[in-house]
């Protein structure tokens, strides 16, 4: 059985979706919700942090980070509260996952919220959603109101002695509070900039407090490994990567969107769900995991779409999200593009991060429009290898990535420009006019 065909006879995380009203609590608690909360709430709250460790479930916002073992990390003898926080700050180019997750099924994430506040002896949790999200911040409010109406929030949970609140915030709109040390500074009402780390949020985070910081997709994947067993998680995706992932299409194919697959699939396979390449187009090259990750070529087609095996073949998951350009794209021109996104929203901080995107950014504008000389080249692999590496947190190495990776594959491309042995992909006249 190919992989698209297990994810279609197997959903977990997209079972509800097409569901009529799946955002409803009664939807949610014909189609087993809230099952597994009276299961959770029956154990010791350790007990559950080892059946997540158990499942291998790794963090879903990109890094891949074992989840239970991050659990794990939040010191037993803190004088202070522990708290967690959901980064529903979906912001990384491509990525379209989070935020329909929580319009479809708001209350598979409410319901992991509440477990893992359980088992980390959280009282309160934030779910910090992107501001420009108003939609799913409003359905996520409801959400809590009807968790809360029904007795799954509060006071005494379902008779556990265990409360708990969950507060919905909204973002301000910048992409650098999808960091998580950004997200606690924005959520304690300061502009979201990066903090030192170490150390960690599990050691001092929200209100330096113990802090779990969890993205939606991984929490709402807790119900169903309590529910389901650490075996039968396992039994979905590969060793080291299990269970199901939701992989979000884009770019020209032919039916983008959400696709639900095991840990592991294969962009190819991905392809055949979603009808190929638009127009029959071929497929000129794709991000794995947003445009943070090195892009891939044709080569890659048959890559498994797992954290071991991207980072082998010389990339990163990430978000996995494949925005997949076809033949006609310029490889110059997205590259552009994508500079253009980190260079607006560098959070200013650093001196390499702040100052390189805007010089990168510059010569590539001189590239695309013809201007740009073989000297340039040299300078943006230069300018970019300066910034990878030497930035105060990762957005530096994800604006270096897309021009290291682009030049691994397709030097020639830019070489073609700036020698006029092809046109400029934007003429000078049009970028005055823009
Ligand atoms: P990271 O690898 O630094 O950390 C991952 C997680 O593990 C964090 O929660 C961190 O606190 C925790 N951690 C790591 N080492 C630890 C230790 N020794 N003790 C305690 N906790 C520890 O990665 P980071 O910077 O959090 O995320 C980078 C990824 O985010 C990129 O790979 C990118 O794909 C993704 N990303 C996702 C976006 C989105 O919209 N979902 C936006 C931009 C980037
Ligand atoms: Fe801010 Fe960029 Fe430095 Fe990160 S790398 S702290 S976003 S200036």
């Amino acid at each position: 059985m190919t992989a698209p065909e297990q994810a279609r006879l197997t959903p977990v995380l997209t079972r509800r979706w097409a569901s009529p009203r799946s955002w409803d609590i009664d939807t949610y608690r014909q189609l087993d919700g809230y099952q597994a909360l009276p299961a959770a709430l029956s154990v010791v709250p350790g007990r559950v942090v080892e059946l997540v460790k158990a499942s291998g479930l790794r963090g879903r916002g990109g890094a891949g980070f074992p989840t239970g073992l991050k659990w794990s990390f939040l010191p037993a003898d803190s004088p202070k509260p522990s708290y967690l926080v959901v980064n529903a700050d979906e912001g990384e180019p491509g990525t379209c996952k989070d935020i329909p997750f929580m319009m479809a099924d708001p209350h598979a994430l409410i319901e992991g919220c509440i477990i893992t506040s359980y088992a980390i002896r959280a009282p309160f949790c934030a779910i910090y959603i992107r501001g420009e999200a108003l939609h799913a911040i409003r359905r996520v409010q409801h959400a809590v109101d009807q968790a809360k109406a029904a007795g799954f929030l509060g006071r005494n949970i379902l008779g556990s002695g265990y409360d708990l609140e969950i507060v919905v915030h909204g973002g301000a709109g910048a992409y650098i509070c999808g960091e998580e040390t950004a997200l606690l500074d924005s959520l304690e009402g300061r502009r979201g900039q990066p903090r030192l780390k170490p150390p960690f949020p599990a050691v001092a985070g929200l209100y330096a407090s113990p802090t779990v910081v969890n993205n939606v997709e991984t929490i709402a994947s807790v119900p169903a490994i309590v529910l389901g067993g650490s075996d039968w998680y396992r039994s979905m995706g590969t060793e080291k990567s299990p269970g199901p992932k939701i992989y979000s299409l884009s770019g020209h194919v032919t039916r983008p969107g959400q696709y639900e697959a095991p840990m592991g699939t294969t962009l190819r396979q991905l392809l055949e769900s979603a009808g190929g390449m638009r127009d029959g187009i071929p497929l000129k090259f794709f991000t794995p995991g947003g445009s943070s990750t090195p892009i891939f070529t044709t080569e890659h087609l048959d890559v498994p779409l797992s954290f071991d095996d991207v980072a082998a073949a010389g990339s990163m998951l990430g978000t996995t999200a494949l925005m997949c350009f076809n033949e006609t794209v310029s490889v110059p021109w997205a590259v552009w593009k994508w500079l253009e996104f980190y260079k607006h929203e560098s959070c200013g901080k650093c001196t390499p991060c702040r100052e390189g995107t805007g010089w990168l950014v510059q010569i590539l504008r001189r590239v695309v429009t013809g201007a740009g000389t073989l000297e340039d080249l040299d300078t943006l692999t230069d300018a970019a290898s300066n910034i990878a590496g030497r930035s105060f947190c990762a957005l530096g190495d994800a604006a270096a990535t897309p021009i290291l990776s682009s030049f691994k594959y397709f030097r020639s491309e830019f070489e073609d420009l700036v020698t006029g042995r092809r046109p400029p992909v934007v003429p000078e006249r049009s970028m005055a006019e823009a």
